[in-house]
């Protein structure tokens, strides 16, 4: 939360208890909360052991899992179609778990995973065009190229929330671009945006094939809403890619769309694995703590003013779109998704 959103959820009559330095890598102070009228609290535990709804980032880590209070809300990133031991965390102790990523808007999209989509698939080219470099065991190519060379090939798959914007950073850079989804909407959409600048193909395994095998960098960024991804770049593919290459899986959160990908951290970002660079971290948003605060507050603000204002319950009932986020209640998975990947 940021102090503004504090200071209406104040105005509207709720406590708010905000964990000490909780804002810090967003740039935004103890006493900035104070003065938007939230208590600052040194203990993480007891924050959970005193609120009703808990608003967080993303999903609990095993470590919390012993602080979930019994019947408390909680409305962050749950994933749970990649974290069965969360859910049944959750299970036990019958948590309304509001995951952010299946709140819905009225036109079936989903508003709250889309600033971070963004964020990522634009943090995917730099850090791509990053870890190209020599230095770090890239193959030393730079994206953009200069004038009298090829440029970098990108290949994004996925033409999504993060995928579109993956393709925007990396054009503007200068890069050679290929996007491939199986949605052809989309395609034509970036079509018709970039004017031949960029090359959509459908994703097909013949497409992917090619595509992959001539590209420097590769943006995994596919999504089956609530379901775990499904793997589109096979270990085949990567074995013809140059040495040095960089593969970076967005869609790590889910699962993973690269054969045999494991996710990787902040501190450890990337390992080789057939001379390709792997880079699969799934809090990528966090690298820019100040812009995802903001991006993810101001898609936020509606729902959490709407719980504050009206009391969860009939926020729920009023708003199909939030209904829609209620991944676990009372004890059972209510997120007809989440089950099936969880089965
Ligand atoms: N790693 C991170 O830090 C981070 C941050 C934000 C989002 N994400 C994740 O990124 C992923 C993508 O999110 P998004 O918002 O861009 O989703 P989106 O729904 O906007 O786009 C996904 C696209 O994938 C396409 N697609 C689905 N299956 C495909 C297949 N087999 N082949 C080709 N295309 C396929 C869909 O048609 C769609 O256009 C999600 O898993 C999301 O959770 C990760």
């Amino acid at each position: 939360m940021t102090p503004s959103l504090c200071r209406r959820c104040v105005a509207l009559g709720a406590r708010i208890l905000i964990e000490k330095s909780a804002g810090m890598s967003a740039g935004f102070t103890d006493a900035e909360y104070r003065a938007a009228g939230a208590r600052i609290e040194s203990s993480a535990a007891r924050i959970w052991a005193a609120s009703d709804l808990i608003v967080k980032v993303k999903e609990p880590l095993a470590s919390e899992y012993a602080l979930l209070k019994k019947g408390q809300a909680l409305f962050t990133y749950l994933h749970l179609a990649a974290g069965p031991e969360l859910a049944q965390a959750l299970l036990k102790r019958r948590i309304l778990g509001i995951a952010y990523e299946t709140v819905e808007a009225t036109d079936g999209s989903f508003p709250l995973l889309k600033p971070m989509s963004h964020i990522a698939g634009r943090l995917a080219i730099q850090t791509g065009a990053y870890f190209l470099q020599s230095q770090l065991g890239g193959s030393g190519v730079l994206l953009g190229g200069i004038p009298g060379t090829l440029p970098g090939h990108v290949v994004v798959v996925g033409a999504g929330n993060s995928g579109a914007h993956s393709v925007q950073m990396a054009a503007g850079m200068g890069a050679r671009v290929t996007v491939l989804d199986l949605d052809n909407r989309k395609l034509e959409m970036l079509d018709t945006e970039y004017r031949g600048r960029v090359v959509t193909l459908v994703a097909n395994p013949g497409n992917l094939e090619s595509a992959i095998a001539d590209a420097d960098l590769v943006v995994g960024a596919v999504l089956i809403p609530a379901a775990k991804a499904p793997t589109v770049v096979t270990r085949k593919m990567i074995s013809r890619m140059r040495k040095g290459s960089v593969i970076v899986d967005i869609a790590i959160d889910q699962g993973g769309c690269v054969e045999g990908i494991r996710p990787t951290s902040h501190k450890s970002p990337v390992y080789i694995s057939q001379g390709v660079l792997h880079y699969a971290v799934p809090n990528m948003p966090a690298l820019v703590g100040r812009t995802s605060t903001l991006g993810l507050t101001q898609a936020t603000e509606p729902f959490v003013v709407q719980i504050v204002s009206k009391g969860i319950d009939r926020a729920l009932k009023e708003s199909r779109g939030l209904a829609k986020g209620v991944n676990t209640q009372d004890g059972r998975i209510v997120c007809e998704a989440v089950a099936k990947a969880l089965q």
